[in-house]
């Protein structure tokens, strides 16, 4: 299922301010020659990925949602009480439920914020992305927190080297407002589904259908599974697409594009949508080196490092794009 939208609304929406939030503790390749039988060459050479970060002990989803969130909020010029909407999206949420969205709302104080998740994997950012920007462009809402956030080292089996390799803990945030003629705002956005694909990226166990029981916890279901092939040549494709369909609608090119900011699961799929959208290495992010794949959060951390760095200025066109589990995948040109 797709859902494309140039943003023609007579409310249009940009971004205010960004943040990220990223747990001290490092684990790097090095320690994880130690744990499993892998080696820092074949981790970098097959993923680009050097070191990642691991929240400590007691340190949840939602304490870096709202680390994150705070960092937003301090650039955007926004207090909890100016906060009408907050959507987290994560796929290791504190709870099941409640949403790490309300624990967020408390945190921050936000008494007055409508809160919850959005459960999209690798896309859930985009997806927060094109859900608060609609609300907001319909006119019922005005200040919106989107935040991407994840303990994936909970959900970790650090016994399978196919998997423990690759992720790693962090939250990314945006807050997103009513724009006006004189701001950037968001283009055109792009998402979409295709839920015949469920059992080639999962967490299999832990939940309803498969529930963890004294018989099956030596098992470790509630872990990230991945068949990595099959999923690498559909997120090319997948990523590709929603980048041209959205550079399209918001009547740009390639040329103009002055950064691209993707998922950040692996270099060579980075490379090779660069590669296919004509756009050059230079002007496409790339951090996984330091945090590997923090799914919902990767986009959200990166927008913040490339706009920290002055990467993405006042009048760039800048695109943004992901690809998960679900499978799912998202994009979003934006004028900042
Ligand atoms: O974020 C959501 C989207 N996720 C993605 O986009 C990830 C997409 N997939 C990938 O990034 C890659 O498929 C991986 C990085 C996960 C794997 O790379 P690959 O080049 O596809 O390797 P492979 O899974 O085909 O494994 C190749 C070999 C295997 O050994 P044999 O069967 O050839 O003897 C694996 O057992 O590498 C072995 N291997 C490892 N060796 C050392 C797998 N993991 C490791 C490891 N260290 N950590």
């Amino acid at each position: 299922m797709l859902s494309m939208s140039a943003n023609t609304s007579k409310i249009p929406v940009r971004i205010a301010g960004t943040g990220s939030y990223l747990p001290a503790k490092e684990l790097t390749n090095k320690d994880l020659e130690s744990i499993v039988d892998t080696t820092d060459e074949w981790i970098f050479s097959r993923t680009g990925i050097r070191s990642r970060r691991i929240a400590a002990e007691g340190e949840n989803t939602s304490d870096l949602a709202t680390e994150a969130a705070k960092n937003a909020m301090e650039q955007a010029g926004i207090t909890a009480d100016e906060l009408d909407l907050i959507i987290v999206a994560t796929i290791s949420p504190d709870t099941i439920t409640p949403a790490t969205a309300c624990y967020v709302q408390h945190n921050l104080g936000a008494k007055s914020a409508l809160a919850f998740d959005i459960s999209a994997a690798c896309s859930g950012f985009l997806y927060a992305m094109e859900v608060a920007q609609r609300m907001i462009s319909d006119g019922n809402f005005k200040n919106a927190l989107i935040i991407g956030a994840e303990k994936l080292s909970a959900f970790t089996n650090w016994d399978d080297r196919n998997t423990c390799v690759l992720f790693g803990d962090g939250a990314g945030a945006a807050v997103l407002t009513r724009g006006d003629e004189t701001t950037g705002r968001i283009l055109s956005t792009k998402i979409g589904t295709d839920g015949s694909q469920t059992g080639i990226l999962n967490i299999p166990g832990g939940g309803s259908a498969c529930p963890t029981t004294v018989d099956n916890a030596d098992q470790k279901l509630a872990s990230l599974a991945m068949q990595g092939r099959e999923v690498f040549k559909l997120a090319v494709n997948a990523m590709k697409r929603a980048s041209e369909a959205v550079i399209e609608e918001a009547g740009l090119t390639a040329e103009s594009i002055k950064l691209v900011v993707p998922h950040q699961a692996n270099l060579r799929i980075i490379d090779a949508i660069a590669d296919r959208l004509t756009i050059p290495n230079e002007k496409v992010f790339v951090n996984l080196h330091k945090y590997g794949n923090t799914s919902a959060a990767a986009v959200a951390i990166a927008l913040d490092e490339a706009h920290r760095e002055g990467k993405i200025e006042r009048g760039d066109n800048i695109v943004l794009v992901g690809f998960g589990a679900g499978l799912t995948w998202a994009a979003a040109a934006i004028q900042w």
